[in-house]
């Protein structure tokens, strides 16, 4: 039996008198293609962020396997990441940023050279992307979706193991989604992938595994039958969405 990169058990959480998450339990396997949806509000952000360590649960445990112990280990791409348009940096230096911890910002800050290592893996992260042709642009002049292939390209600079992606496509349009996801397809050869989403459209075409959070949490085998989209058919989401909501998925 394969070992977990990551599991999750009895987790509940909460910032102050509510819980926002209660008894939350899955495994997260290598090259799993794995999504986290469920309504607005529903915790899925704070779970990332425990996930992470940003945040500590109150009770259960997060425990990951020895090959992502690191925090470079583990690429990461927040929800709305929001960037000061008129600060003048370009695709190149957001990339760089991927390289390495606190000490890769006190370069900038003291304004150090990177070395030529750290360039030239910011600049296969950013072909691996498609942005190869992008070096010198300033951040501010890009479209949202090449923007967010950017913010890929930083997450994935340090060769995680792991990729964890927060709603990755909020504000770019369907051919731009249609994209991303097909980069984050491919990064899945090497990667294993969490991604929050509410594209059901995406976890039925890309996902093996979905967790449903709606402050408990409902697992459930992609890989099933009942899930399978057949693509002639009407695409209902409320009904997938309410079939997510429920138990009985649990593999
Ligand atoms: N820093 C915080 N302090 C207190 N409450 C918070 C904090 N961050 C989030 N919450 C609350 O925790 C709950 C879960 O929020 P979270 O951001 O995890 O939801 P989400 O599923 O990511 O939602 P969305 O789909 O809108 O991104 C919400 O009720 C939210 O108001
Ligand atoms: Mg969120």
């Amino acid at each position: 039996m394969q070992k977990a990169l990551l599991k999750v058990e009895n987790l509940s959480f909460k910032y102050d008198k509510e819980y926002v998450l209660k008894d939350i339990n899955f495994e997260l396997y290598d090259k799993d293609f794995f999504a986290i949806t469920g309504p607005n509000g529903g915790g899925k952000s704070t779970l990332i962020k425990l996930i992470l360590n940003i945040l500590k649960p109150q009770f259960g445990t997060i425990e990951l396997n020895n090959s992502i112990k690191s925090s470079l280990d583990i690429g990461y791409v927040p929800q709305n990441t929001n960037i000061n348009l008129d600060f003048p940096i370009s695709v190149l230096d957001v990339a760089m940023m991927g390289n390495g911890s606190k000490h890769n910002t006190l370069k900038r800050a003291l304004n150090i050279n990177y070395t030529k290592l750290e360039i030239e893996c910011a600049k296969n992260s950013l072909a691996k992307v498609g942005m190869q042709g992008f070096l010198n642009t300033k951040i501010s002049n890009l479209s949202g979706g090449q923007r967010q292939r950017v913010m890929i390209a930083r997450a994935i600079c340090s060769h995680p193991k792991l990729l964890i992606l927060d709603e990755p496509t909020s504000s770019i349009d369907i051919n731009g989604q249609k994209e991303i996801y097909s980069l984050l397809k491919e990064l899945n050869r090497d990667i294993t992938i969490l991604v929050v989403t509410h594209d059901l459209t995406v976890i039925s075409n890309y996902a093996n595994r979905v967790l449903y959070v709606n402050q408990e949490g409902f697992l459930h085998n992609l890989k099933q039958d009942r899930f399978r989209v057949n693509k002639d058919e009407h695409f209902c989401e409320v009904e997938l969405m309410q079939m997510l909501g429920k138990n009985g998925g649990q593999n």
